[in-house]
């Protein structure tokens, strides 16, 4: 079994984020899962949304060594759905009882494979993720961007997906 996956959230499956992904998780052989297709509510005080997705779908992530967090950059930050998963990390923080799910993320690697149209990815959208990772005690193993501002042009990013790839080996 490979020790990583791939989560994906953007607002249309087969559109730049997702095409890039399908490439990558192609190479490296991984699992991808659409966030779209999961009911994970937005980040609730009371907890009346513990029975969603959101648990079944962290237990299955923690099976996984490495974690790659795909979006599209949408105003300088992720996608809404990946914004609602990652707020809901802080059940982890609150509820006793799923203490230790949040201790087993420590010493983990999140990566990072995104899209937008501009020449870099925004720093505030890769500053929001490292900070996130760092705050969950896991590490930051890197990232691949894919500038659309002309399309999806695979053929723009194959030494970068290259380099993304060889992090895994
Ligand atoms: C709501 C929205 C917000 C966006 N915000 C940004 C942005 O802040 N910076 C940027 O470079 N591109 C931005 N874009 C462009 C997308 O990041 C780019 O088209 C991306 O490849 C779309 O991926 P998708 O096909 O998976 O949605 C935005 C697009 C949308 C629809």
């Amino acid at each position: 079994m490979s020790d990583t996956i791939a989560i994906f959230a953007s607002a249309r499956r087969n559109g730049n984020t997702g095409k890039f992904i399908d490439w990558i998780g192609n190479e490296l052989d991984i699992e991808i899962i659409d966030l779209s297709g999961k009911n994970i509510s937005a980040y609730d005080y009371e907890h009346k949304n513990l029975d969603d997705d959101f648990i079944p779908l962290m237990n299955q992530l923690l099976d996984y060594e490495k974690i790659i967090f795909v979006t599209p950059v949408y105003w300088f930050a992720a996608s809404a759905q990946m914004k609602v998963f990652i707020d809901r990390t802080s059940d982890f923080l609150d509820l006793e009882e799923l203490k230790d799910m949040g201790q087993r993320l420590r010493n983990k690697s999140g990566y990072i494979v995104c899209t937008s149209t501009s020449n870099e990815a925004a720093p505030s959208f890769l500053n929001s993720f490292k900070d996130t990772f760092e705050y969950l005690g896991m590490n930051y193993g890197g990232h691949v961007h894919a500038n659309c501002e002309n399309d999806y042009s695979p053929g723009e990013y194959i030494e970068d997906v290259e380099r993304f790839v060889k992090l895994f080996k």
